[in-house]
């Protein structure tokens, strides 16, 4: 009889990925499906990142390997971006240029943890971060912020969970999928911890970085001199740059963590695509057009919402970052699961369940707005008249 790993046999499949395929097929099957369960912004990618990828591959033949953590040149300029946008001291060497931020995560953890090591996982979070973590031997360690607290993070929270086996906390602002973003005090709470933890590392997936409204203002956690050699800070083009399907992100990490990341790295992915890397040469430029497009998310965005407050047994507040509605359900006695099912069955409106993102999502769902402001409008009264029903 075949025997298969136990780690990889024992993860729970991904919800999002989970109802993007039933979405999918059902519009196959020819019903008129509104999908909002994925995270792929709408937008294509700039021309110009296109045009710099087509050069790279035609003309300057990056067609090779190239070097192992990046094209020296990209990953300079990816640290410069680093040092100038986010206040984080570093240079290339602390670079490693990955094929997504997904890779570059799972690359991150599976390096540092031994079997046994805990990880703190604050929750409501991306649902593939528990998954990276048992894959890797770890036990994630789930910390259930509360909703009426605006899911706030405290020094406290991690005290409380903290262990002889504490070795990693894996943080995201903006967040997927509470659209939360780190404020001030917040990261003053995490660097106080840090401080007193100089052997727990913390993983900061900034991979939204650029989807902030409201002229908020976002924190990298590494900015924090004092700590910033604890911090693997996690980014990439996907969200940002309209880039889901290039596969392109990196790592920030000190150069200790950073070499034991390329230990791995060298047997496992050897390196990133060279003419993909040279559209992620301009996509650093790209200012205007990733301006541009979270300007028109955020109108999507207050409009939807403005939209589905509407709904007598809905309440969602306003996302400071990402493109997520994260909706609140006052339905007694049907579980976030029920509800979106019954809401994909009935209005034709897919989304995911918020109990899929752990701790703190019951009785939610999250909407991606990444989606036309016609779909988005019509999903929000599809989602109305289904609810009706229910009373
Ligand atoms: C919070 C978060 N981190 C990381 C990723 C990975 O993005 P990618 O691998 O496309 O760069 C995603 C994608 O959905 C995400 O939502």
């Amino acid at each position: 009889m075949n025997t298969f790993n136990n780690a990889i046999e024992s993860l729970k499949p991904s919800a999002s990925i989970k109802y993007i395929e039933k979405a999918k097929i059902m519009k196959m099957n020819g019903e008129n499906v509104i999908g909002l369960s994925g995270g792929d912004p709408d937008f294509p990618t700039p021309k110009k990142i296109c045009d710099a990828a087509y050069d790279g591959m035609v003309n300057k033949h990056d067609t090779h390997y190239t070097l192992g953590a990046g094209i020296p040149e990209f990953r300079e300029k990816i640290a410069k971006k680093l040092r100038e946008e986010n206040h984080i001291n570093c240079t290339k060497d602390n670079i490693l240029v990955t094929p997504g931020g997904k890779i570059a995560i799972y690359t991150a953890v599976r390096s540092l943890l031994n079997p046994g090591d805990e990880v703190l996982c604050p929750e409501p979070n991306w649902v593939s971060y528990e998954p990276i973590i048992s894959a890797s031997y770890g036990v994630p360690v789930s910390l259930g912020l509360s909703y009426e607290d605006n899911y706030r993070i405290s020094e406290k929270l991690l005290e409380d969970a903290t262990t002889e086996k504490t070795r990693l906390i894996i943080i995201n602002y903006p967040c997927n999928p509470t659209g939360k973003i780190l404020h001030e005090d917040e990261a003053l709470e995490l660097v106080s911890y840090l401080k007193k933890h100089p052997d727990v590392l913390i993983l900061s997936d900034e991979i939204y970085e650029k989807v902030i409204f409201d002229g908020n203002k976002h924190i990298s956690l590494a900015s924090f001199s004092e700590i910033a050699d604890q911090v693997i800070t996690i980014n990439g083009f996907s969200k940002c740059a309209a880039m889901t399907g290039w596969r392109l992100g990196y790592a920030c990490a000190s150069e200790t963590v950073l070499k034991h990341m390329i230990q791995l790295w060298q047997h496992m992915m050897t390196c990133t695509s060279g003419f993909i890397q040279d559209g992620g040469m301009t996509a650093l430029d790209c200012h205007e057009e990733m301006a541009e497009m979270c300007r028109i998310y955020q109108q999507r965005r207050d409009a939807f919402i403005d939209r589905l407050n509407e709904i007598p047994c809905v309440t969602c507040e306003k996302p400071e970052g990402t493109f997520y509605a994260w909706v609140k359900f006052n339905i007694p006695n049907m579980s976030s699961y029920e509800i979106c099912d019954y809401l994909l069955d009935n209005a034709k409106v897919s989304g995911v369940p918020g109990d899929a993102y752990g701790k703190g999502g019951a009785n939610c769902m999250r909407f991606s707005f990444a989606n036309s402001m016609e779909d988005l409008m019509e999903a929000a009264d599809r989602i109305k008249k289904a609810l009706e029903k229910l009373n």
